[in-house]
């Protein structure tokens, strides 16, 4: 993809291009929605991504092209406030321009960039997550800006947060940026620390995503949100000082039944249990040997969990999970990312193989009369500058 990237780049722009990023996209392993909750998630860096190729322009001008033939955007450094439309994929190399210079480092020149990409867009593989830390790689390449990745990671999720409009927590970006081989990034989200959690070398990733889509989806997130929310003003009312949902502790949580109503007390136990479910994952992968029975039963009750208190899968997703349940290759199955639709990850052993995971999909479309997009994923590198000139 380096050269495909380096040749979309000198076929638009004439030029070489001096420095080339990759970005990773991710799968959400276990922790369904804790991330905004200060709790902690398991995720995974695959090894399909965004590579990105860039060049500092003379002027002040920010140009952009994702595909051959395609349109390129055009903008300004100093127009950067002038956000473009919802629907335009510059918001994410704009968002990310914005929000380091909103960090304090400020950019003489403006940068042409390419984009290539082998993360299928939505599905719940965080594709924009990735372009943004491509985008943030490249940029301050050569720069002398004093960021940890740490930061670089909090500067595109501050992009999306504020500039893109999506209110999501750290995973998407952490994962992209703090991502290794053969491991899992676990992240504790009220710290915002980041560390990986090995894995087992024979261990595949597959995607299988619905392509089906609650119309309302955005704004059940949001709604999720406040109901976390809700239940974290409860908890306080029992535990002042509190300062997130996850501090409560699992085992008081009957306490908490009396202050919400029935759906907010699901919302928050699942978030508690699910919370749990992460370390304990942890603590099973550590084991010596790993105890990978006991960390894919947690992936299965994590998704019974998101389908009966969090109420955020579809028949389409427990119809995978179920599929899935049957075969002793696969070590664990859940929906993966925010839900309401989208995608199931299954975590197998490499004997399980691309016609089990067809005919899966064949009795999938049997039931639902739609095709399910099938993705073999293996774990892959955080992003980084690939190379330069
Ligand atoms: C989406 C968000 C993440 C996280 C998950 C649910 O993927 O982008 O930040 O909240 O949903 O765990």
């Amino acid at each position: 993809m380096i050269e495909e990237v380096r040749e979309l780049f000198v076929e638009t722009f004439g030029v070489e291009p001096t420095v080339i990023s990759r970005a990773p996209g991710r799968i959400e392993f276990v922790g369904n929605h804790t991330d905004y909750n200060g709790g902690d998630v398991l995720g995974v860096a695959v090894q399909q991504g965004i590579s990105l190729a860039a060049r500092t322009r003379e002027d002040r001008l920010v140009r952009g092209i994702s595909e051959s033939g395609t349109t390129l955007f055009e903008c300004s450094l100093n127009d950067l406030e002038i956000r473009p439309p919802a629907t335009s994929w510059s918001r994410y190399p704009l968002g990310v321009l914005w929000a380091i210079q909103k960090h304090g480092s400020l950019f003489a020149h403006g940068f042409d960039i390419a984009v290539m990409s082998d993360v299928p867009s939505g599905a719940g593989m965080s594709s924009s997550a990735a372009l943004e830390l491509a985008t943030a790689y490249a940029a301050l390449h050569r720069f002398d800006h004093g960021f940890s990745r740490k930061d670089i990671v909090k500067i595109c999720r501050h992009a999306e947060n504020h500039y893109v409009g999506v209110p999501c927590g750290i995973l998407d970006q952490g994962v992209s940026g703090f991502g290794k081989r053969d491991h899992l990034v676990f992240i504790d989200c009220k710290h915002e620390a980041f560390s990986t959690v090995q894995i087992p070398a024979d261990t595949h990733f597959w995607i299988f995503n619905t392509d089906v889509k609650h119309s309302l989806i955005d704004s059940l997130y949001s709604e999720r949100f406040s109901e976390c929310g809700e239940g974290f003003d409860a908890a306080k009312t029992l535990k002042p000082g509190l300062e997130c949902l996850v501090d409560y502790p699992v085992s008081e949580l009957r306490a908490l039944s009396k202050k919400l109503s029935s759906i907010s007390y699901s919302r928050v136990s699942h978030i508690l249990n699910e919370n749990q479910r992460v370390k304990d994952v942890v603590r099973f992968l550590n084991a010596q040997p790993a105890d990978i029975v006991e960390a894919g039963k947690q992936l299965f009750a994590s998704h019974a969990s998101s389908r009966d208190l969090f109420e955020n899968s579809t028949k389409e997703l427990d119809f995978l999970v179920n599929e899935l349940s049957a075969y002793d290759e696969v070590y664990g199955a859940r929906l993966t990312g925010g839900g309401f639709g989208g995608a199931v990850m299954a975590w197998t052993s490499s004997d399980f193989t691309r016609a089990n995971a067809e005919a899966i999909g064949k009795r999938y479309s049997e039931k639902f009369n739609g095709n399910t997009r099938i993705l073999h994923c293996l774990s892959g590198e955080g992003a980084r500058v690939v190379w330069e000139s």
